[in-house]
């Protein structure tokens, strides 16, 4: 029997009682959360989920009376071994023999697609998503808008992946426009090829601030812009500075991600837009949608009454286009080439994606709001490294590592580690993911190491050790044979209660995947961990298997010693 099977059998007969397809019950009946106070029933019915015009008043009393009548109209079997009624609810509680085989032999044998093959994704249709996510800006700061972009868009990716959908990375780089005039003057001036082959990054960075400060001279903006316009004209010479600049930096880029254990598909940019930008603005004037100011800029308008009250700047005075025209063109390149069904921005820019969504409304149904998806984030305020601001995601990445190595060091507990520098990287990294993940993508946080970075309570550092210390136990005790295993001895209140949780994770996959927010798979693994677990190999097993599974969505490496 497989563990999803129990909500398609309690589905089946309820389905014969009330009369209602098996289908449109098996989203009502949800595995019950472990709480402190221990729960007997391991799945429940809603009756208000169920009733047919669930915006009718029900007074609580009613959904009481109606739960008790169904649970009578209901009968135990081989599967289901108790049926009582809650406040509104029906409760369920599974035969605990079947339970406890069931849920560890799906565990073993779905490995890492445990929970993806339930039943509650049978009727999601599988898409193509492209998700845009990171997009620094060449010889700019990565500053934490962009982390934060990276860990998300990752988790997205993962998830979306896991859940069997096809799935197209892309990061958009900041590879155009007036600073890339500025650079290529600048380099003219202060650049130094080896260093920008042997650290693209930093050194096209400090090549930008130093050309900044001469930026008020009438000679270098007047050098810069020139620089600019034969890019823009494709000059074969200024174009392979451009390139070298690009390609160096996303060479870079590729190593320092790796690091983070992300990738892309894809590293597109601004600068692929250049003559589809003009598409776009064509398009838009065949629509009638393009309107002249008197300064002579085209926009559009995106006001309700049409009194061009809010209006979007689509077009310069000379007939150039601008950042918001080349991101419509961007969208409209994307759809021509990967066909997509659902296209996701992970971006920080709320104003800019409010009059984007709107503009893009204007190209067809492919553009509509459900197929393009935008997930903000919050800000984080106060991550400093000891060097002082971040700069670069490497100074982050760096802090990280040599604060959790310190940390690691002085903990008596920590054993003679194979790779202790590898182990303090992969340890800091999941204490970072967990703190940005641990609430609403939404809100903003205030950062703080010794926070993120304790040992103790909801941080990363604690799974990673949960997931260690499972692992070490394995290690110990052989691995069991699943076929050996005598599950009287699961049958104690605590392993019932990881066994239940164990059930919950199908669930938990589910809500994140329908909003996208991460921190329902971090407290279902955070909870995961302090759910006590008696001494059943088995069990420890299963446990490790799914808390790897879950900390690998969330981008994290799980460790096997630390
Ligand atoms: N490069 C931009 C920035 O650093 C983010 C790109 C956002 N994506 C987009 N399609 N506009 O702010």
């Amino acid at each position: 029997m497989a563990a999803g099977s129990f909500r398609r059998n309690i589905a089946s007969q309820l389905s014969k009682v009330l009369d209602l397809p098996p289908e449109n019950l098996i989203k009502s009946i949800s595995a019950v959360p472990v709480s402190k106070k221990r729960h007997v029933a391991d799945f429940q019915l809603s009756i208000a989920s169920i009733l047919e015009d669930s915006s009718s008043d029900c007074l609580a009393q009613d959904l009481h009376l109606q739960a008790q009548q169904l649970a009578e109209r209901l009968k135990c079997d081989s599967v289901v071994s108790e049926i009582s009624a809650g406040p509104g609810t029906v409760n369920f509680t599974i035969n605990r023999e079947l339970l406890a085989k069931t849920v560890l032999q799906q565990v073993w044998k779905d490995g890492s697609e445990y929970g993806v093959k339930s039943e509650l994704f049978s009727t999601v249709p599988r898409q193509k998503a492209v998700v845009e996510f990171s997009s620094p800006n060449i010889a700019k700061k990565f500053h934490i808008g962009h982390l934060r972009s990276t860990l998300i868009g990752n988790f997205i990716a993962n998830l979306k992946v896991a859940l069997g959908h096809e799935v197209v990375r892309i990061n958009y780089l900041g590879d155009w426009g007036m600073q890339f005039g500025l650079l290529g003057v600048g380099f003219q001036s202060f650049g130094n090829k080896e260093k920008l082959k042997s650290s693209p990054l930093q050194h096209l960075f400090e090549v930008y601030v130093q050309i900044n400060k001469s930026a008020e001279d009438e000679n270098t903006k007047k050098l810069a812009k020139d620089f600019f316009r034969k890019l823009e004209e494709h000059d074969e010479q200024t174009l392979s500075i451009w390139k070298q600049f690009r390609d160096l930096s996303i060479e870079e880029y590729i190593r320092i991600y790796k690091r983070l254990g992300v990738h892309f598909d894809e590293y597109s940019g601004e600068s692929f837009y250049q003559e589809k930008a003009q598409e776009v603005l064509k398009i838009l004037e065949d629509k009638g949608l393009l309107q002249k100011t008197v300064k002579g800029t085209g926009v559009v308008d995106l006001s309700e009454k049409k009194d061009l009250s809010t209006v979007s700047t689509v077009m310069r005075s000379d007939g150039t286009s601008l950042y918001i025209t080349r991101d419509l063109a961007a969208a409209i390149d994307r759809m021509n080439k990967h066909s997509w069904d659902t296209m996701i921005y992970v971006v920080t820019l709320k104003k800019h994606c409010k009059c984007f969504s709107q503009l893009k409304y204007n190209f067809g149904p492919a553009a509509s709001p459900h197929r393009c998806q935008h997930v903000s984030f919050g800000l984080i305020q106060g991550m400093k490294t000891r060097r002082g601001e971040v700069i670069f995601l490497e100074d982050v990445l760096n802090e990280v590592r040599s604060r959790m190595l310190q940390n690691m060091t002085s903990t008596k507990t920590t054993k003679e580690l194979q790779d202790p520098v590898e182990t303090a990287e992969k340890v800091g990294l999941a204490a970072l993911i967990i703190q940005d993940f641990r609430g609403l993508l939404s809100s903003d946080y205030q950062f703080c190491w010794d926070r993120a970075l304790q040992s103790r309570g909801d941080t990363g550092v604690f799974l990673q050790y949960t997931h260690a210390r499972l692992h070490s136990l394995e290690q110990m005790h052989g691995n069991a044979e699943l076929t050996d295993v005598n599950v009287a001895c699961l049958l104690e209140p605590d392993a019932i209660s990881v066994l239940q949780h164990l059930l919950r994770y199908d669930e938990v996959l589910y809500r994140s995947s329908q909003d996208l927010q991460p921190k329902h798979i971090v407290s279902y693994l955070l909870t995961l961990r302090t759910t006590p677990c008696s001494a059943r190999l088995c069990l420890f097993h299963a446990a490790r298997s799914v808390l790897a599974n879950g900390m690998k969505l969330l981008g994290i490496t799980p460790v096997t010693q630390m």
